[in-house]
């Protein structure tokens, strides 16, 4: 009886061990414990067995019976958290995964790219640690410019400073290669100034190109082609002289008022225009410090805000709103 109460524990083990689901268990309890069962059929032999034997039988037998049940109710257990569906709702609704989405500056970048690169301008970058030579001296800004001063720059030591704007790159490029020359350089700028509309650091966008037989003209051209892809057809621009040391004539460029159409309003505070970007013609002294010869080509230059550009274009009344990672506002553009 010993030996048929060990290998009914054996059998009982390895099935237990082949069982999948919860519904598996209750057959076995049946075939195992049930009042009909096997280890019922092993106990009707007590009768037969001599009285000496019969404690010992019975204690293992019992023994045999509480092992089965704990580890029925151990395996029960087991599969109901691995086959999952007690106290799951599958219908809920899933997790939604959070996903980031493109800065609203880089995509604004994004999207003048795409216009100039359709207008067969190619994309260029510099240094944002310039040196003063790139940033001021070779773009014709003299010792005693005030952008130069400490107030507006942030200089480390020696000469290196933060650019001031994107106007380094012109030099840049046109060090490495001759004309035809036909690029932009979006980037980051630096300067030491903080209010509504001015952040320390903020992007600009640069463009330059030198060819023989260039023109104010083709400034004009690219500038209008540009101005109405980006904000629509019926804006107009409007040339005002202006004076930049790098270029010669100098203009900044107005836009009509995209908010009333040049009516006059809160956002162009009653002008109808806006002010958009400055431009000209690069100045024959620039070509002196990049080795190119100012009478064989000639060539324009113009740059603009790009954080002006992202607020005129979706309302954005306050420029420091662009950096604080508040995802209340960047999650509207993404
Ligand atoms: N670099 C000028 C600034 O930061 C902007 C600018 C004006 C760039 C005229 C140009 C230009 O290329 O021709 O204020």
């Amino acid at each position: 009886m010993e030996s048929q109460l060990e290998a009914l524990k054996q059998s009982f083990c390895e099935e237990l061990g082949q069982a999948r689901t919860t519904d598996d268990l209750e057959p076995m309890r049946v075939k195992y414990l049930g009042r009909k069962g096997l280890l019922t059929s092993i106990l009707r032999q007590m009768g037969s067995i001599s009285a000496e034997e019969r404690p010992r039988m019975g204690a293992l037998s019992n023994a045999l019976k509480t092992f089965m049940e704990e580890a029925f109710a151990s395996k029960t257990g087991e599969l109901e958290l691995s086959s999952g569906p007690a106290g799951i709702d599958v219908t809920l609704p899933g997790r939604a995964l959070r996903k980031g989405g493109i800065h609203i500056i880089n995509s604004v970048i994004r999207e003048l790219e795409d216009i100039f690169l359709g207008l067969g301008f190619t994309v260029a970058s510099g240094p944002e640690v310039e040196d003063d030579y790139h940033n001021f001296q070779a773009l014709n800004i003299p010792e005693h410019h005030p952008a130069r001063d400490m107030q507006d720059t942030f200089y480390f030591q020696q000469g290196i400073l933060l650019r001031t704007h994107t106007s380094p790159v012109q030099i840049r490029v046109m060090e490495k290669s001759g004309p035809p020359v036909r690029i932009i350089a979006p980037g980051r700028v630096y300067r030491c100034d903080s209010d509504v509309s001015h952040t320390p650091m903020f992007h600009q966008i640069e463009g330059l190109w030198v060819e023989e037989g260039i023109t104010f003209a083709h400034l004009k051209g690219v500038l209008y082609e540009f101005i109405h892809r980006l904000f629509g057809k019926d804006v107009v621009l409007r040339f005002r002289p202006s004076f930049f040391s790098f270029t010669e004539p100098s203009a900044e460029v107005d836009i009509s008022c995209i908010m009333c159409g040049g009516k006059g309003c809160r956002v162009c505070k009653g002008s109808g225009w806006m002010e958009i970007l400055g431009c000209g013609m690069v100045d024959p002294e620039v070509y002196k410090y990049v080795n190119i010869d100012p009478e064989t080509v000639t060539g324009f230059a113009f740059g603009l805000g790009i954080e002006r550009i992202a607020m005129l274009k979706y309302g954005v009344g306050d420029i420091r709103m662009y950096f604080e990672n508040d995802l209340r506002f960047l999650a509207q553009f993404a």
